[in-house]
């Protein structure tokens, strides 16, 4: 059941242009994917929910936007040149690469060979600056999109004039040359990071984990995960990274099992200490009410926007019996539908039903993400919509000439309301933003 809701998915997101294997012509790329015309409008508005959730509506959050491309040094202060690792072996036999905690008592797990011996295996992807490659220009992909923040952690509290507690926030790319590949999305060579880095004073930072991770716990059940599918699992002492102090997962039950969305971690001041030993600036936190000077602690709310894109498809995936027959529909949270509205004409062989019906699509496209469609019949219709999540098809039927309203309905409910063409905007708007 669970694997066939992920055949169903993969499916669904490449035939209603969702997401696509990259380079596919080519034969694709392991583990890379782009976003269709409709996976872009989600994955766009589900960045917008993070960003306006926490830039617009706290007043402690400033954001930011710094480069992938940074000075090899911050590699080294971070840690990620010496413990970015994973520990590996490859097959003699079918000379495939695994993880030495993946290996069938020591053998290779896919065909039984011998194996050699294991190896450390770096994730960062590298890159040299310049015409001339060399050691001297080496430089990389960054792993995460954290130490853009750590380096403009003065930038930002001087230009804005903060005082701790604040935190900064960013979305962008990140890369790792990842070895285990496979479920969809879920572990890709490049994806994109949404993550916090909340400084606090030292001392209060275990309160503010706490609050860090009901706070993210609550924003993914607020955009209508199921809470049954998602749980915080805390880290043991052996699995934490090489930076953290603790760290909370918010794990999703995804159709490959529990796995995780998020990480919630205390990184200390080990950031910021570091890149302060390595670049030999002055990185400390003034208090001016109490004259002191220190590095001040951090809260990193670590989350994947693919993850999550992935998650809030699989969530949304329903399937129910309509008058005998199978109806599929996304039941995604409004704000992150791709699609706002459809606006159809019943009969496309009316030319009055076309044309005003194009002229409801034409106003309404300032305001929302609309689709207009006469390309099928009106049952036809509304089974692609309901499939990519769109809440609301306005119907123009004969009536509409004359009564001057259009036939409304809700996705989920599938009720429909008559409405006046002169409100279809408010009654959307009303709809749409509640
Ligand atoms: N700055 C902390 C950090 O990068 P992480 O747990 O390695 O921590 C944070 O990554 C989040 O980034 C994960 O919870 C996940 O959502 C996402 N992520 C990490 N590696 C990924 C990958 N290969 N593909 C897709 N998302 C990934």
């Amino acid at each position: 059941m669970q694997k066939d809701l992920m055949d169903k998915l993969v499916s669904l997101c490449k035939r209603r242009g969702f997401i696509f294997q990259s380079s596919e012509i080519y034969g694709g790329l392991a583990s890379t994917w782009d976003y269709g015309p409709l996976g872009v409008e989600l994955k766009n508005n589900l960045k917008k929910a993070w960003w306006k959730s926490n830039v617009y509506m706290r007043d402690d959050i400033e954001g930011l936007d710094a480069s992938i491309l940074m000075h090899p040094t911050t590699w080294h202060a971070s840690g990620h040149v010496t413990s970015f690792e994973d520990t590996l072996v490859d097959c003699k036999e079918c000379k495939k690469r695994f993880k030495t905690e993946h290996l069938r008592e020591g053998r290779c797990p896919e065909c039984g060979g011998a194996v050699t011996e294991a190896r450390q295996f770096n994730l960062m992807l590298k890159t040299h600056l310049g015409s001339v490659e060399g050691e001297g220009n080496l430089t990389y992909l960054r792993p995460e999109t954290a130490q853009g923040i750590f380096v403009n952690f003065q930038n930002v509290l001087n230009s804005m004039r903060r005082k701790l507690p604040f935190g900064i926030a960013q979305i962008g790319k990140a890369f790792r040359n990842e070895i285990t590949t496979g479920n969809f999305t879920f572990r890709s060579r490049e994806f994109e990071q949404m993550e916090i880095e909340y400084f606090v004073k030292p001392g209060s930072d275990e309160e503010a984990h706490g609050s860090w991770i009901d706070e993210r716990f609550g924003w993914y059940a607020g955009l209508g995960i199921k809470k049954e599918n998602l749980r915080k699992r805390e880290h043991a002492r052996d699995e934490l990274a090489h930076y953290a102090k603790a760290c909370t997962d918010i794990e999703y039950n995804f159709p490959f099992g529990w796995s995780e969305l998020e990480g919630i971690a205390n990184r200390t001041d080990f950031d910021l200490k570091q890149h302060m030993n390595l670049s030999s600036k002055d990185l400390q936190y003034f208090d001016d009410e109490t004259k002191e000077r220190f590095i001040p602690y951090v809260i990193e709310p670590s989350g994947g926007v693919d993850r999550s894109v992935l998650a809030f498809l699989t969530d949304a995936y329903s399937e129910e019996e309509v008058k005998g027959e199978k109806r599929v529909y996304l039941a995604l949270h409004k704000d992150l539908a791709p699609v706002k509205a459809a606006v159809f004409p019943l009969l496309k062989k009316k030319g009055e039903l076309v044309q005003a019906a194009k002229n409801i699509a034409g106003a309404l496209r300032e305001y929302f993400k609309i689709k207009y469609d006469d390309t099928a019949s009106i049952g036809r219709l509304y089974r692609r919509q309901d499939e990519i999540g769109t809440p609301y098809c306005v119907t123009v039927d004969v009536d509409s000439l004359s009564d001057k309203k259009v036939t409304v309905r809700d996705r989920d409910t599938m009720k429909q309301d008559r409405v006046e063409i002169e409100n279809i905007r408010a009654y959307l708007n009303d709809k749409l933003n509640t």
